[in-house]
């Protein structure tokens, strides 16, 4: 198959500019290959919403550019900063003309949230449910144009870059597109593209407890790491505070930053509210530090959670902007009205990947990446709540932008096939399970909130054996999709690991008690 644009996922990076590069160049193809349901992203789950400029007389640009620079703790690239600040009220204006829809007052005007680390309400959210509607709109305005195909089920492999092709003369490192599995047939083709697009979403799943989807295995970023691409920032991995504590569960629902911005508090088992001793914005301090400080206490205390109390809130007003969130609580048996709600930091969101320039391009020719597989400099060491989804929308169309300008022919190549010769179906899948709680275990005892080199070295020496069986099973095997995740999820684990350990100074989401010592 050959395509002028092939865009690897169908969150709200992919197709944004799915649909703004379809709708500017009706005869060109866009093809979109996604490994689950068309809608199934992380994008889906996003409660809290978009953060943006909008009230005026309040808020200002600078002060939104202020909190992100400290959010991110002096590692954020000033210029990335307000450049995506100030794009903000475009991008999310085009968002509106697509259909979605945004929560409004009684007088009409826009309601804004407040989370961690906003000096002002200026969150705009669908109730709790704001990834849902965003997803919704775009995948609408995506079927609306023929120019456009979505391949569900296809999950990319690899890049297909210069070292798959024989005799080529350019020393330049390129990208030709991708090898897709078709997981419904088996089948393993090649999808040859001008430029490629990675918008391959997060790395939740590689730690057991993750408020992420399945879906969130870093693929793209485990794919061009392989296509020697600079991955960067990958010690910076976001830890939620706020994931509900499900006993036997590991994959935890959020209980939205919002929720605090609507005044809950944070208290232990014995009721006592802790975070105004670590920080003065107390619950409302940013992610990192509240994360760090439920760690402690839960060090302290040897407790499995602490709560979030709601019980003194309006709660007529929080079941209006959070029913999803309430109804999940009840679901669990736990009523807001009068419950404490258990929670836990869970791992939500990685500020590093992909590197990519002001035009969402990689290291790699006619290869981008834009949303959370890339690393564009906006978070520096710890995001800002609800700056995802915005980032996600300003470096989409920033691709587009480039990409309307710039027609990236490729050199006229032949892809040989996927060759397989010589695999077999695995006997035991089970293994591939196996290997997969190992990593996640190891993941979460020894690269989390809080790291040390001694865990960080043991994580190292334990992930070497996990990556020798995992690879000789790949090299052994027919592809699956669970086999080419978990080879995935090594690689990323590997990147965390790495450039922990080369990170010598403790910023933002990243602590480590040795760094502390000197
Ligand atoms: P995703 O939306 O994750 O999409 C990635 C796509 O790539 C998916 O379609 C996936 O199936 C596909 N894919 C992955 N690998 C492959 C492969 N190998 N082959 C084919 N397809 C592949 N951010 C905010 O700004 N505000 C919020 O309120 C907010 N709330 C959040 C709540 C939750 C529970 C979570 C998990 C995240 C939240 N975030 C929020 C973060 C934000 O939702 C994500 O960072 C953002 O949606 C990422 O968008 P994306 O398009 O980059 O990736
Ligand atoms: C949340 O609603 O707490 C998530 C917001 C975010 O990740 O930006």
């Amino acid at each position: 198959m050959t395509t002028n644009y092939l865009v690897i996922g169908s969150g709200i990076a992919g197709l944004t500019f799915s649909v703004k590069i379809a709708e500017k160049f009706p005869n060109k193809n866009v093809v979109i290959v996604t490994k689950a349901n068309e809608d199934e992203s992380n994008t889906k789950y996003a409660q809290g919403g978009v953060a943006v400029v909008l009230d005026k007389e309040n808020d200002s640009f600078k002060k939104h550019i202020k909190d992100t620079l400290i959010a991110g703790d002096g590692l954020c690239n000033e210029a990335v900063v307000k450049m995506v600040i100030k794009e903000g009220p475009d991008r999310l204006e085009e968002l509106m003309l697509w259909g979605a829809n945004f929560d409004v007052d009684a007088s009409g005007d826009f309601d804004l949230g407040k989370e961690g680390g906003h000096s002002e309400y200026r969150v705009l959210h669908h109730k709790d449910i704001t990834g849902f509607e965003i997803e919704r709109a775009l995948l609408k305005r995506a079927h609306q144009l023929p120019n456009i195909t979505i391949l569900p089920h296809h999950f990319a492999i690899d890049l297909v870059t210069n070292h798959h092709i024989k005799n080529l003369e350019s020393s330049e490192l390129s990208c030709f597109g991708a090898y897709v599995f078709d997981q419904k047939t088996g089948h393993i083709f090649t999808i040859k593209a001008n430029s490629t697009l990675l918008a391959s979403g997060g790395i939740g799943c590689v730690y057991g407890h993750t408020t992420n989807p399945v879906i969130a295995t870093g693929d793209g970023i485990a794919m061009a790491y392989r296509a020697k691409a600079r991955i960067k920032d990958m010690e910076f991995v976001q830890f939620h505070p706020t994931a509900l504590y499900e006993e036997k569960g590991e994959s935890s629902f959020l209980i939205s930053e919002a929720v605090r911005g609507f005044g809950a508090y944070l208290r232990n088992k014995d009721g006592y509210r802790f975070m105004p001793d670590y920080d003065k914005r107390a619950e409302l301090a940013s992610r990192d530090i509240v994360s760090q400080s439920i760690d402690n206490e839960l060090k302290k205390s040897g407790d499995p959670h602490v709560y979030l109390d709601c019980t003194h809130l309006d709660m007529d007003a929080f079941i209006k902007h959070f029913p999803n969130i309430y109804n999940k609580c009840l679901e669990h048996h736990i009523d807001i009205k009068s419950d404490w709600i258990p929670v836990i930091p869970a791992s939500h969101y990685l500020c590093g990947g992909i590197k990519v320039n002001k035009k969402g391009k990689t290291t790699i020719t006619n290869l981008f990446a834009c949303g959370e597989c890339s690393r564009t400099g906006l978070h520096g060491a710890n995001r800002l709540a609800s700056n995802s989804l915005l980032e996600a929308l300003v470096y989409a169309h920033n691709v587009f932008k480039y990409l309307a300008k710039h027609d990236e022919s490729i050199v006229d190549v032949t892809i040989p096939d996927w060759n397989d010769e010589g695999t077999t179906i695995p006997e035991e899948h089970i293994l591939i399970q196996h290997n997969l709680k190992q990593l996640q275990a190891l993941m979460r005892n020894y690269v989390g909130i809080v790291r040390s080199n001694k865990r960080l070295k043991r994580a190292i020496k334990h992930l070497d054996l996990i990556y020798n069986e995992v690879e000789d099973l790949y090299k052994e095997s027919k592809i699956t999709t669970s086999l080419c995740e978990l080879r995935n999820m090594v690689n990323v684990a590997h990147l965390i690991i790495r450039q922990s350990l080369d990170r010598t100074e403790n910023k933002g989401g990243y602590y480590n008690i040795d760094n502390v010592k000197k």
